[in-house]
Order: C-alpha cells, then sequence, then structure tokens
C-alpha cells in the first residue's frame, strides 16, 4: 500500500472518532415537529441512538478494512459507495443524540479498532467471505434496527425517521453484498456475531 493510501486512511479513521460526519442526504424527518419526552424516555431514545451511532462507528470501520483488502474493483467501488451511506447514518445518529443533549459513546475508539480488524481479517479470507460477513453484519444490524422501532417512543417521530431510513439503507447494503456474490455464514460464526453485537449494544446504551 503506498503512503498516501495509508495516510488517506488514517485520516477516515480520525474522522470517524474524532470529528463530526457530514451527510449529503438531508436529516430523515428533519421537518418533523420535537414533542416533548420524560426524562426516562429521553434517556432511553439517548441510550438507543447512542448505540446506533456506536454501529456506525463500527460499520465505518468494517467497511474500510473490507476495502482495503478486497481484490475486485467492483466489490470495492461497491464496499466503498455503501461506506458513503454509513457516513451519512454516522451524521443523523450523532444529530440526534445532539438535538437531545446527550454525548456519544466514550468507547468508540475503541470499538473502531475492534472492527477495523475484523473487517480486515474478512477481507483477507477473499471477496466471497469478506461480502457474506458484511450481508450477515447488515441484517442483524436491520433485526436491531426493527428492535428499536419496537422500542422507541410512538410521539418520537424523529428519532423513528431516522432509524427508518436506516434500516432501508442496511437493506440494500445486504442485498448489494448478495448480488456480489456473499458466502452464508455458517451458524456457529453467525451465532458468534449476535454475541458480540448484543456486547456492544449492552454497553455502548450505558457509556
Ligand atoms: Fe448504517
Ligand atoms: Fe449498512
Amino acid at each position: 500500500m503506498s503512503i498516501d493510501r495509508l495516510i488517506q486512511e488514517f485520516d477516515l479513521a480520525l474522522r470517524t472518532v474524532c470529528a463530526s460526519a457530514r451527510s449529503v442526504r438531508p436529516l430523515p424527518g428533519g421537518e418533523l415537529p420535537e414533542v416533548a419526552l420524560d426524562a426516562a424516555e429521553q434517556r432511553h431514545v439517548v441510550g438507543l441512538m447512542r448505540v446506533n451511532h456506536c454501529g456506525e462507528v463500527c460499520a465505518q470501520a468494517l467497511y474500510q478494512g473490507q476495502a482495503l483488502t478486497s481484490r475486485d474493483p467492483a466489490v470495492c467501488e461497491a464496499l466503498r459507495s455503501a461506506a458513503h451511506q454509513e457516513t451519512e447514518h454516522l451524521a443523523w445518529t450523532e444529530q440526534r443524540i445532539a438535538e437531545l443533549g446527550g454525548r456519544k459513546s466514550l468507547l468508540n475508539p475503541l470499538w473502531y479498532a475492534g472492527s477495523l480488524s475484523l473487517g480486515l481479517f474478512a477481507g483477507a479470507l477473499g471477496d466471497r467471505w469478506n461480502l457474506g460477513f458484511l450481508a450477515e453484519t447488515e441484517r442483524q444490524v436491520e433485526a436491531h434496527l426493527d428492535s428499536h422501532l419496537r422500542s422507541l417512543p410512538e410521539n418520537d417521530q424523529r428519532s423513528r425517521a431516522i432509524v427508518d431510513q436506516m434500516r432501508l439503507d442496511e437493506i440494500e447494503h445486504a442485498e448489494t453484498a448478495i448480488r456480489y456474490g456473499a458466502a452464508e455464514l455458517p451458524a456457529i460464526v453467525r451465532r458468534a456475531m449476535k454475541v458480540m453485537g448484543g456486547v456492544m449494544t449492552g454497553v455502548a446504551y450505558r457509556l
């Protein structure tokens, strides 16, 4: 890898963890009114949005690791374009956390490093497994966003609109990975990923 590329990737990592992300698409539900939530509801919504933000930090790192190691230029391009949407998700969840007066996860640098290693590992296994890992991640994120839609207060339309749009994007990312030839991961790997995801969401909800 050239030194220029290395600097570019390092810059992306720093921006994800330290800077505010930008979105080309407008904030979903940005036109919807803010509603008054009681203190417990507000804490809960901030917790859920912090989990989502942390998940998007992980998505950035995963996609970065996978694009770095992918062999096929078409796959690389698909990964980059999905990563752009993940950056938008990062911006939307960050904005919602700020609107609710919350803060992002303190452990984001740690999650980033862990996810980057996972992405590099998946990438090293070859494109079929790389994409398989991606498709499964996106499917698990989709299930997890479904659970957030069940748990978010019914009247918090602003948060719901963001999660709704993210869910649609993640479904599309999984379909893209499958279209490019994703392998189906063994059940034990899928289970391990679920356990890891559970730990991450549990910690990020609080920290
Ligand atoms: Fe996302
Ligand atoms: Fe995604």
